[in-house]
């Protein structure tokens, strides 16, 4: 039997940040869990392979060029804060789409 573990986590699809060129006005919905295909944007996949994970909303107020968070586990979504830097991190097994 297997256990799910509470909090859920996140898989990790990209051990750094995705740079985004985004427009102003325009939504976009940051991937939470890590399983969608167009990283790091959500493309749905969460519905059917997290379900306890929703995107994150945002709307830039003018285009810009980001750092959007591939590693799922910065604490300042959607943007990377250097977490993927950190130990636990590195050592964590890439998410690779295959695996599921
Ligand atoms: Fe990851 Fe939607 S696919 S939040
Ligand atoms: Fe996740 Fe940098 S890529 S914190």
């Amino acid at each position: 039997m297997k256990f799910s573990t509470f909090p859920p986590e996140p898989v990790i699809p990209c051990k750094k940040p995705f740079k985004v060129d985004v427009v102003g006005g325009k939504r976009y919905s940051w991937c939470t869990c890590g399983y969608s295909k167009k990283q790091p944007f959500c493309d749905g996949s969460h519905k059917l392979k997290a379900q306890t994970f929703k995107p994150i909303r945002f709307l830039p107020d003018k285009d810009a060029t980001m750092y959007l968070c591939g590693c799922k586990f910065t604490n300042n979504p959607p943007y990377c804060d250097g977490t993927h830097k950190q130990d636990f991190i590195i050592s964590a097994p890439l998410y690779e789409e295959n695996d599921s």
